[in-house]
């Protein structure tokens, strides 16, 4: 049997120079490993996706971020603990997976602290 094609969907990041990325991101998968990867380290992820470092720390844009799983109590108990939360945009890229309806999505890398 033939395995079905992968889906994948664009989010548009804005990382901490300014600069403007597209990314097309496996649905289903992490926002982590993209972010990562990105520039060769757009996000620290020291933890590696445990919900338990915050250096992965990203602000979904305002018109996306309500169509985004509310966090966890582990994910904003850390996220509080930032210097720059921001209670409506601040989420860990780790704890947010790729879906269909967040095609489009814009965020920004939070800054480093
Ligand atoms: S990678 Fe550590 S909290 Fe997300």
């Amino acid at each position: 049997m033939l395995e079905a094609s992968r889906k994948v969907a664009t989010i548009y990041v804005k990382d901490r120079e300014g600069a403007d990325h597209v990314l097309e991101i496996e649905v289903g998968a992490s926002l982590m490993e993209p972010l990562r990867e990105l520039n060769g380290g757009a996000i620290e992820a020291l933890c590696g996706g445990m919900c338990s470092c915050a250096t992965c720390h990203v602000f979904i844009s305002t018109e996306w971020a309500n169509k985004v799983p509310s966090p966890g109590d582990d994910e904003l108990e850390l996220l509080e603990g930032t210097e720059c939360f921001d209670e409506g945009q601040s989420r860990l890229c780790c704890q947010v997976t790729m879906t269909d309806e967040l095609n489009g999505m814009q965020l920004t890398i939070a800054p480093e602290e």
